[in-house]
């Protein structure tokens, strides 16, 4: 089934989306600080700085040295996150003033402001303040970009005061909801290209919470047809081409290795595609986003220990970011073409589950020999990168959950990179440095090849316990067929154990903002200067 879904509102990029967990406004206005009426107006510091400039230091003088006070008092440093309240007894219209630190301004950059600005809400939301002012952090003497530093604060705002609570009967704390804040700018210009970075990190961020609460959901809610519904919806929303395949279409197309792992339960699996025809007069300036998309993972047969499953309602994270950055991409419209692959399905232990030692054989024809059921993301995604190549597609990011090792090896902070190409695996890389979002790259040598040498079939898809995070890329290797690739494990990343910075406890959304800010990148670098071979003929 293919539908091509008409945007619903002609002005997209503003309307305001179904977000249940922020509700936040965000706007500018351009007006003098001082006399603005607001509950709280949020002025920043740099670390070491003994006596403040610029806004915060008009704010000081107006209240007469209070903040020069509290910094020679040792209460004000200025360390990053660092939040310090004052109320200020009708001296100036703002009836608090928030004193926000920026850390050492050598360290300072747009990440310092998502975090900052995402501190700060979440700091005025506990107080019960539902609404403030505040400056463009960096805008000033940090030299900061203002349409990046309006980014920045929307991302971080909306991020930082997510919540999943759609099965909490009652509200846990009572405090009030953070619902608006303004950003005030005096000038003009400035304002403008403040307003518009506002938009931009408004629905950059917005998509980050769709993946979020496709991960948060449990895995009774979150099936893969439910993942299906979630895609439709960017699809009318973004008004982009979506085709669904269901099991026995996806058993004529040879996807064997898929659904191997997709026999275990009786849950329908999905293939599901989203395309963005950025531009359609160039096939061959394309970008692939494939997906692992297991709404649970048991193990299957090589069922999974007791303790802690219950985070493997997470293992759909790589499907629901392809899914999420697919929103922006409908958004933002950069001038590529983007081929959505997202492979759902459980795995279960059921009657009919695949068992150790089976052998299955994938859409290009090459055979696996199945070692541990619960190697499964590497069996779906084999196939989806099959499906991607057929369809045309020569630079493929592939985004999963997909092994324990990688968050042994990087924990989780950064995302473990893989690929064949350098050049796409530094693009990604580099996309990430604006987003925010950390990748580190794995190496690829010939040698690890050695651990997935099956005596029966052409692979096997466990590697036994060395280098697992690599032995898993280097089976995916095998279903690219020449197309520049890159691997991108988010079993560390994808969720977080607690609140910090603008993000939260649960799903973090990562790596969406990347593999949207990568389309973009590489729609104004244009298409690759060499094509990398051709699809093989089946
Ligand atoms: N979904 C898991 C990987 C995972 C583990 C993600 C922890 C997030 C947190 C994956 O399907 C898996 O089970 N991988 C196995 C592979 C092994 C059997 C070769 C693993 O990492 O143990
Ligand atoms: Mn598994
Ligand atoms: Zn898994």
């Amino acid at each position: 089934m293919t539908t091509t879904a008409k945007p619903k509102a002609a002005k997209a990029k503003k309307s305001t989306k179904a977000v249940k967990s922020t509700g936040l406004k965000i706007d500018v206005q351009s007006a003098d600080i001082i006399g603005i009426d607001t509950p709280a107006l949020v002025v920043n510091l740099f670390r070491g700085v003994k006596k403040p400039g610029g806004a915060t230091g008009a704010v000081d003088k107006a209240l007469g040295g209070v903040i020069t006070q509290l910094i020679e008092d040792g209460e004000i440093k200025g360390s990053t996150g660092e939040t310090t309240l004052i109320h200020t007894l009708g001296k100036i219209k703002p009836s608090r003033v928030l004193v926000a630190g920026l850390g050492t301004q050598d360290k300072f950059d747009v990440q310092v402001v998502r975090r900052v600005s995402a501190e700060v809400v979440r700091f005025l939301r506990r107080k019960g303040i539902s609404s403030a002012a505040t400056i463009a952090h960096g805008v000033g003497i940090g030299g900061l970009d203002p349409q990046l530093s309006g980014q920045a604060i929307a991302e971080g705002a909306h991020l930082g005061l997510y919540k999943f609570g759609t099965y909490l009967t009652k509200n846990s704390d009572s405090t009030n909801e953070f619902e608006h804040l303004t950003v005030v700018e005096s000038d003009k210009t400035r304002a403008k290209a403040i307003d518009a970075g506002i938009q931009l990190g408004s629905t950059v961020a917005k998509a980050s919470i769709t993946a979020r609460n496709m991960v948060n959901e449990p895995a009774n809610h979150m099936t893969p047809s439910r993942m299906a519904e979630a895609a439709q919806k960017v699809a009318s929303d973004q008004g982009l081409k979506i085709e669904i395949m269901e099991n026995a279409q996806m058993k004529n197309m040879g996807m064997g290795a898929f659904m191997g792992v997709a026999q275990g339960t009786d849950e329908p699996a999905k293939l599901i595609v989203l395309r963005y025809d950025g531009d359609p007069e160039s096939p061959e300036n394309n970008l692939g986003l494939i997906g692992k998309g297991i709404t649970f993972d048991t193990g299957g047969i090589s069922l999974k220990p007791p303790g802690g499953m219950e985070a493997m309602k997470g293992d759909m994270a790589g499907g629901a970011s392809v899914i999420a950055a697919m929103e922006i991409i409908g958004q933002t419209k950069p001038k590529i073409n983007v081929l959505a692959v997202i492979a759902a399905t459980e795995n279960m232990p059921g009657a009919s589950a695949q068992r150790p030692g089976d052998v299955v054989r994938a859409m290009n024809g090459k055979t696996i020999e199945v070692i541990n059921t619960d190697a499964e993301g590497r069996l779906v995604l084999a196939d989806a990168l099959c499906y991607a190549r057929e369809q045309g597609i020569t630079r493929l990011v592939d985004v999963a959950t997909l092994t324990g090792a990688m968050v042994t090896t990087l924990g989780k902070a950064c995302t473990g990179v893989m690929g064949n190409d350098g050049q796409l695996v530094q693009q990604t890389i580099d996309a990430g440095k604006k987003t925010g979002e950390k990748f580190w790259e794995l190496p690829m040598f010939d040698e690890y090849k050695d651990l997935i040498k099956s005596d029966v079939a052409d692979m096997k898809n466990s590697g036994g316990r060395q280098a697992g995070s690599i032995s898993a890329a280097l089976l995916l290797a095998e279903f690219v067929d020449g197309a520049a690739w890159v691997h991108l494990d988010i079993a560390g990343t994808s969720t977080s154990d607690k609140a910090a910075g603008y993000l939260v406890k649960g799903a973090t959304g990562v790596p969406v903002r990347t593999l949207a800010q990568l389309a973009t990148d590489l729609a104004e670098s244009g298409a690759p200067k060499k094509s990398r071979g051709k699809t093989k003929a089946k």
